[in-house]
């Protein structure tokens, strides 16, 4: 990574059930910050797509209420692009859980749109590592998802 940051990265945004309704702000708030949106997917997780999804948390306490809530209605993958998009996309997020990021980032959207820390509004990868593993999930090079989309856009 150079000192000018990467411009043309890409990381995994999902919108969460409770914030799919908020989709149109999210992507503004993507556009206003120079982020494209290359893919989007809205898709029904099944409890084996999260829990492979989320295998990383398998054994922490809230591996069973994260996969009942990613699992408990519709989800809108995207895969997005800019500027250092993995930080700069967890930073537009805020803290994991919403009640921090209200007191301390509170124009981030878990603040506006999260709950609590499960409820939180959107997921980011933290990494470009599993940035490339969580874009692969949803959006295969194959071009063969297993997953239950219900509605695909591409635009890069
Ligand atoms: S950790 O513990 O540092 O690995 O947690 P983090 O990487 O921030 O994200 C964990 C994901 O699990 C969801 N979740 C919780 N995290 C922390 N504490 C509690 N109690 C909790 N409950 C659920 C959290 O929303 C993160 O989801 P994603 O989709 O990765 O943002």
């Amino acid at each position: 990574e150079s000192k000018m940051g990467n411009k043309n990265e890409k990381t995994l945004a999902i919108v969460k059930p409770d914030a799919v309704s908020k989709l149109g702000t999210i992507i503004n708030c993507l556009k206003e910050n120079d982020i494209q949106v290359c893919k989007a997917k809205m898709v029904q997780l099944t409890r084996k797509d999260a829990a492979i999804f989320y295998e990383e948390h398998q054994s922490k306490p809230f591996y069973n209420p994260l996969l009942d809530y990613m699992t408990s209605g519709p989800v809108v993958a995207m895969e997005i692009m800019g500027s250092d998009a993995v930080k700069q996309w967890r930073k537009l997020l805020g803290p994991t859980d919403s009640n921090a990021a209200r007191e301390q980032e509170p124009t981030s959207l878990r603040a506006m749109f999260g709950t609590d820390n499960t409820k939180n509004a959107a997921h980011g990868s933290d990494s470009a590592t599993s940035a490339k593993r969580e874009i692969e999930f949803f959006f295969p090079s194959s071009g063969k998802s297993k997953l239950a989309g219900t509605a695909k856009y591409e635009n890069c």
